[in-house]
């Protein structure tokens, strides 16, 4: 096995689950793609000094944040709920800074995170290496620089706007893999009472739900406190609040500034001890998820083979680019389930990644009602079972399988 080097301090490491050859998780492709569809060998291991849970290998950046980029966060109307309450927050806390507020998001995707400052006149610019999502900001008045963030980009942009009072990111850190780079960037471009907020999937979620499919090739980091703080304190800043969110499933919203400038909050402490009783920094609770995933497996293959024998319809709920781990990992294909239906135009019509299933609109799921669905999408599940209650009342029934396989 090759030795791994940890992303953040290069100690060596050892791959503790290996999930086999996987495609892109956003990978959903049409049949003539099929001969060169692209899979990488997806592992993830845990760096004892650093406490950081990463994967061992992953694409590059380039292969999954290129210029046709599906994801739009201004087409999901809770995200853009969510990033609106969350700029009211900011507003309302901006910090004291000598020269005029200047907001700088990292993977400003469409802008619509940043359209809430320019809205009410405040300074603002993106950084978005996608260039159908970040054309789609300029169009919509958000200045944005086509790039990935790094060191010399925030050089670049210190120089023709001075310093920035706030730097925010959300499902942004956690793809890339020259992390340090992104932090070193956020220090020198980071004005000395400036603060800097990021979003993204929690280990702790994964952890305590065995939530294994936030494992996938554009997640190459599932952060804790422990983690953030090594890598903050590696590149001079400080890790002064974390908020716990129900956004993707469970991310944590982190809060740093550069070291010693404010103190540490008292709620901070707390979830620190948590992750400690959760295990959070040591290699051994990876080993007993490790056991569990692989239970979760071979449950959910049991049931769908028994399924297929009674011969019931089994439909997919969501084609998220989460399914692609659990799709692939448990080899779940066409003869399992006969498609999946999702309400996002550019997925319908096309295969999941790896496994080939077809996606059809929604309107497959009222017309041809299956017995069962499984539901991908269960980071929605609130919504999604407010507006299925149908489906329920004439004897559908649903598969979830976090933390355990269940039949609702
Ligand atoms: P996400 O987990 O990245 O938000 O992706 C959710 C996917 O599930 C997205 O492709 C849209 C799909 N979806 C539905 O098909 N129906 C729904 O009711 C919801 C909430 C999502």
């Amino acid at each position: 096995m090759p030795l791994n080097r940890c992303k953040i301090c290069q100690d060596p490491y050892e791959e503790i689950l290996s999930f086999g050859k996987m495609p892109l998780g956003n990978g959903f492709l049409n049949e003539n793609q099929i001969p060169n569809e692209y899979f990488f060998e997806m592992g993830v291991g845990f760096c004892e000094r650093s406490m950081m849970f990463q994967l061992t290998n992953q694409p590059s950046p380039e292969q999954m944040f290129h210029g046709e980029y599906a994801f739009f966060t201004g087409s999901s109307e809770g995200m853009k709920n969510h990033f609106h309450q969350f700029s009211e927050k900011i507003i309302n806390n901006l910090p004291a800074t000598d020269q005029e507020t200047f907001v700088v998001e990292i993977g400003s995707n469409d802008g619509t995170m940043l359209q809430n400052f320019s809205n009410r006149g405040i300074k603002c610019m993106g950084v978005e290496p996608s260039e159908n999502v970040a054309k789609e900001a300029i169009n919509n008045g958000i200045k944005t620089k086509i790039s990935f963030f790094n060191e010399k980009v925030a050089e670049e942009i210190q120089d023709e706007n001075g310093f920035a009072s706030v730097i925010y990111a959300a499902n942004v850190m956690c793809h890339i893999p020259n992390i340090n780079s992104i932090f070193k960037g956020i220090s020198i471009l980071l004005d000395k009472n400036g603060v800097f907020y990021f979003e993204d999937p929690y280990l702790g979620d994964v952890i305590n739900k065995n939530s294994f499919d936030q494992i996938y090739d554009e997640h190459v980091f599932l952060f804790s406190l422990h983690s953030v703080q090594f890598v903050a304190s590696m590149n001079g800043l400080d890790l002064i609040n974390a908020e716990p969110l129900t956004t993707h499933g469970g991310s944590m919203r982190y809060t740093l500034c550069h070291k010693g400038r404010f103190s540490v909050s008292e709620n901070t402490n707390k979830l620190i001890q948590k992750e400690k009783r959760l295990g959070l920094n040591r290699l051994n609770t990876f080993k007993s998820f490790e056991r569990n995933i692989k239970r979760i497996k071979e449950q959910l293959l049991d049931l769908l083979l028994d399924l297929k024998n009674k011969g019931k319809l089994v439909s997919g709920y969501g084609a998220t680019s989460k399914s692609t781990t659990i799709l692939n990992y448990c080899g779940i294909d066409h003869s399992l389930i006969s498609w999946i239906s999702d309400t996002t135009p550019t997925k319908q019509g096309k295969l999941t990644p790896g496994t080939h299933i077809p996606v059809v609109p929604y309107s497959k799921f009222k017309e041809d009602t299956p017995n069962y669905a499984v539901l991908f999408a269960w980071n929605h599940a609130d919504e999604i079972m407010q507006k299925e209650k149908e489906f329920s009342r004439n004897g559908g029934r649903w598969i979830t399988f976090f933390p355990e396989i269940k039949v609702i």
